[in-house]
């Protein structure tokens, strides 16, 4: 039997929704936080191929999960174009700039990407040999334009302000870096599925900050680039667009890019998403990440709700963003019991 998520990715309503969570492998388990002292700092997690597969693994023997995804970071695709990376606890990624021409010529070429990411591909073959038979495997990287604003400012930033300044300041250095992250992003996901990834995701966190023509250009057409090489490439392998805070930007995005699947964050409501965007495909959200920590009534409240708007079409289950390093492992249980009405 074909496994759930692809179901709902095939444009099926079912009568319970497939559920996977964004983060799931993460600082509020218990069992993350042993593995992750074991491996030493986040980034030797991601690139010991038997400790990422051990923590992607742990929320599906917790929880159940009917999806995987890949334990790794969106910021391994701009250490393997040669951007330095490092994280400062308790703060965050840091990344050496792209500001300038010299800084941009001093990147590695795709080609090269290989030597810094087969571990990824490796964690992938291991994953594909574990998981349960049930279980999709979901591999991600980030979309152009977020991977473009840590390569610019080198750090997260609130309101992307250093990577609208080179977009509006030298927009052809900076279409040149989207290209070069985008040929990346192609070759990168293209491997993943290599290696057995059965989904792909893109995580566009940051896509809510461009606007109007600006929407179109970084956050649409890339999406769109990645999206019909990879199904070229690779035929029947889906496709999560994830343009976080698009708002308005959400209705259309299926059409726009190809995606079969559009994700949507909690700054809509579930109803608002089923009417706009969920009638042109898969819908994947939208439950506020919060319950997770405050639990409850309101969590199973809000739990049902979602399921509710979006049962008459194809949807997945998700969290609107990640869950936070506070959330209780049993309002996770909570909400996954709801969502399969047990
Ligand atoms: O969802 C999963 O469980 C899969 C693994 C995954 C991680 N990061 C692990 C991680 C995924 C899909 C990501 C995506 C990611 N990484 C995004 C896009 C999604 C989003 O949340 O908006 C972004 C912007 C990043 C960049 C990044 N990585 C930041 C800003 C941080 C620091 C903030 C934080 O939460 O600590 C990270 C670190 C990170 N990535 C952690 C994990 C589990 C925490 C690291 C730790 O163990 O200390």
């Amino acid at each position: 039997m074909t496994k759930t998520i692809l179901r709902a990715l095939a444009g099926e309503t079912l009568p319970t929704p497939p559920i996977w969570m964004m983060r799931q492998a993460g600082r509020y388990l218990p069992e993350y936080k042993a593995t992750r002292a074991q491996a030493g700092d986040f980034l030797s997690l991601c690139y010991n191929p038997e400790l990422a597969a051990e923590v992607t693994l742990q929320p599906i023997r917790r929880y159940g999960f009917d999806a995987a995804i890949l334990f790794a970071d969106i910021l391994l695709l701009p250490q393997a174009l040669g951007a330095d990376l490092w994280f400062v606890t308790g703060e965050g990624p840091r990344l050496s700039t792209i500001t300038s021409e010299s800084d941009f010529a001093a990147l590695k070429p795709v080609s090269a990407i290989d030597d810094t990411l087969s571990p990824i591909y490796e964690t992938i073959k291991i994953l594909r040999r574990e998981l349960p038979e049930e279980t999709t495997l979901i591999g991600f990287a980030g979309a152009p334009w977020t991977v473009a604003t840590y390569m610019i400012a080198g750090q997260g930033t609130p309101d992307q302000g250093p990577a609208h300044a080179l977009k509006d300041g030298n927009r052809a250095l900076f279409e040149q870096l989207l290209d070069r992250i985008t040929e990346g992003t192609i070759e990168y996901l293209s491997r993943q599925i290599d290696a057995g990834a059965e989904v792909v995701k893109l995580f566009d966190s940051w896509a809510g900050s461009l606007k109007g023509a600006d929407f179109d250009r970084y956050a649409k057409e890339p999406a769109r680039i990645i999206t019909q090489e990879l199904k070229r490439r690779h035929p029947g392998i889906p496709v999560i667009a994830f343009p976080r805070q698009a708002g308005e930007g959400y209705i259309g995005f299926h059409a726009a890019t190809g995606a079969d699947c559009v994700a949507v964050d909690d700054s809509v409501t579930p109803e608002w998403a089923a009417e706009h965007v969920q009638v042109s495909g898969c819908v994947q959200g939208n439950l506020a990440s919060s319950h997770m920590v405050t639990g409850g009534d309101a969590l199973v409240a809000a739990t049902r709700r979602v399921v509710k708007a979006f049962s008459k079409g194809p949807h997945i289950f998700n969290l609107g963003h990640g869950i936070t390093p506070d959330g209780n492992p049993e309002n996770v249980q909570l909400m996954i019991d709801t969502v399969r009405g047990s």
